[in-house]
């Protein structure tokens, strides 16, 4: 129905029953009580815009509890000024050990299986919580760094501990009682770099102007985030054991009652080139057959023709087409010119929640459960960083463009945007490798448990369905993996008939394998795949 202008409506005498409830309104203004307006006004005159005057607007100019984190000056001048507003506390906690290093909370590898015993972090002190009861605003100063590894307060082991002070505070103070009421409570950061965008999101964002950010942070998504471990040093655990006090598990009850109405889908993004349709195809039908409730969307760009988009469709995905995003350090025409494709997956806001998954993986069992983790959850890489081929995202229009404008300025370290990504999240949630367990091989045998199989170096649908051709290429070999192989080819066995012809070989995959084929003979390799008689139906009808 189309909206009729108003001013059509509007007959003289309501006007004039307008101008009367204006003129009131102006009236019971200058009645109101003398001090707080005062104050307004005195604060906005000198400090136009101070934080304060934010907060006190948003608290309707009640009289507030507010705790200072690393806060040694106090407010300064700004003190006095808050006198009969606000009961201000300094919050007192130890330093975290200055040794510690950030790659000592997001060690490479960490003992998943508990073979020598449980894992554990580096500790991070916190302030005696039940001393400060109900706090309503916390204002802390975020250290942004010197210069080396903490630059710009990237990876900086003191701001880890500010900005998780400051979310513990708040989360405690808002159940510290027990209560159901939905009071809200308040953060002010002060410092250049702001807090940390993976604690304190940029949703929650209200005001910020310099080197000041007030935030209103969303509790139940905040409440998940103090529930992790404070690094990837341990496996996250969505439910810690309910203890220390009634919060926690005040909280873990909340958590499951929101989870159950959060909207969740699989994701992944097809980009540049259709080499990649069949492994999407199979990945839908994977996870398909592991029983998945979850939405499945995949991410197109122009380059996917018709055809595989019926393809796509009839195997299971709800396709959303995209315009590509290049990675702004790759050289042209590299092959990972186009990755930052990738980034769309933050513009899928009609859910809280997606999994995403490269296209060169499969699913071997039901991950539903894992959508219950925060953003970013994911499988380790090396050092300190994170795999990004499956990881939790939550779909934040700030965020989308909070990463479109950083992607000019930070360097990934490979050019891709597994790099780009980890930069952007350096605090991240550690999956068991079991949910993208990376085809890289010692011993050439796959952990029975696993949840997916990530297919580095040759995909299975580029190579022959009776061997993983990686055996044949020397700097490909420890990709080589017979069992793994057969289990992608699994998929494809089982997948309708009508969805087989999108995983045709390409002759030139084809003639590639046959020269390699011809190396490894030569080479006398002693795998001895090189003697296989190759019988993949596919060769007889090659596609040009
Ligand atoms: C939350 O749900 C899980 C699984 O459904 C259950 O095991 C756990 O006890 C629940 N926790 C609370 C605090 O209700
Ligand atoms: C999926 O559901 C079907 C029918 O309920 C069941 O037979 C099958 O075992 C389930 N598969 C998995 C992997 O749970
Ligand atoms: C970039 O994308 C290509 C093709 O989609 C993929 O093969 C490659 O692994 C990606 N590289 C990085 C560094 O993310
Ligand atoms: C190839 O290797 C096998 C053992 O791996 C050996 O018995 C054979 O003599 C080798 N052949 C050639 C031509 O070097």
């Amino acid at each position: 129905m189309a909206v009729k202008p108003i001013s059509s409506k509007l007959k003289p005498s309501t006007l004039f029953l307008i101008f009367l409830f204006l003129t009131l309104l102006l009236l019971k203004a200058s009645f109101l009580p003398k001090t707080h307006w005062n104050v307004v006004y005195r604060l906005h005159d000198e400090h136009p815009g101070w934080w304060y005057n934010v907060v006190a607007q948003e608290v309707k100019w009640r009289k507030i509890k507010v705790g200072l984190v690393n806060m040694e000056e106090g407010l300064g001048q700004h003190a006095g000024e808050l006198d009969g507003l606000a009961e201000i506390l300094t919050i007192n906690f130890d330093r975290v050990n200055e040794n510690l290093r950030w790659k000592d909370f997001f060690p490479t590898w960490i003992d998943e299986d508990e073979k020598w015993g449980k894992p554990s972090c580096p500790e991070i002190p916190m302030p005696p919580f039940e001393d400060y009861g109900e706090l309503d605003l916390i204002v802390a100063r975020v250290p942004c760094g010197g210069g080396g590894e903490s630059k710009g307060g990237v990876r900086d082991v003191f701001r880890l501990q500010v900005n998780l002070i400051v979310a513990n505070m708040l989360v405690r103070s808002r159940w510290a009682n027990h209560e159901e009421d939905d009071r809200t409570v308040y953060a002010v950061f002060i410092g250049s770099c702001g807090p940390m965008w993976e604690i304190f999101r940029c949703d929650d964002l209200l005001w910020h102007e310099g080197d000041y950010w007030v935030y209103r942070p969303d509790l139940r998504r905040l409440q998940q985030k103090v529930l992790m471990p404070v690094g990837s040093c341990q496996l996250a655990s969505l439910y810690a054991k309910p203890g220390q006090g009634v919060w926690k598990s005040h909280a873990l009850s909340m958590l499951n009652n929101t989870l159950q109405e959060l909207r969740e889908a699989y994701v992944t993004v097809l980009h540049s080139s259709e080499d990649y349709v069949c492994g999407a195809i199979a990945l839908a039908q994977s996870i398909i057959r592991t029983n998945s409730t979850k939405d499945l969307v995949l991410l197109a760009d122009s380059s996917i023709s018709t055809k595989s988009l019926q393809g796509l469709r009839a195997a299971g995905w709800k396709v959303k087409t995209i315009e590509r995003i290049r990675s702004p350090h790759a050289k042209k025409n590299a092959y990972n010119e186009w990755n930052y494709s990738k980034l769309r997956v933050w513009e899928l806001t009609e859910y809280d929640k997606v999994i995403f998954i490269d296209s060169d993986l499969i699913v071997l069992k039901n991950m539903d459960r894992f959508f219950a983790y925060p953003q970013l959850s994911a499988v380790g890489n090396n050092k300190v960083l994170f795999n990004s081929g499956v990881m939790l995202v939550e779909p934040s229009k700030c965020t989308f463009e909070t990463l479109m404008e950083k992607r000019n300025e930070i360097v990934s370290y490979n050019g891709g945007d597994q790099g780009f990504l980890n930069e952007m999240f350096p605090w991240w949630h550690r999956w068991p490798s079991k949910l993208n367990h990376l085809k890289i091989f010692e011993q050439h045998h796959i952990p029975k448990d696993l949840y997916a199989i990530h297919y580095l170096g040759m995909k299975p649908w580029q190579c022959y369905m009776d061997y993983d051709c990686n055996w044949d290429i020397s700097t490909h070999r420890l990709f080589a993996n017979d069992e793994a192989h057969r289990r992608w080819w699994q998929v494809y066995m089982a997948m309708p008939r009508r969805l087989k012809p999108h995983c045709g070989l390409k002759e030139a995959w084809d003639k590639r394998m046959r020269m390699w084929r011809g190396r490894a003979r030569e080479a006398n390799l002693s795998d001895g795949h090189w003697k296989i008689k190759v019988k993949d139906p596919r060769k007889n009808h090659l596609w040009s």
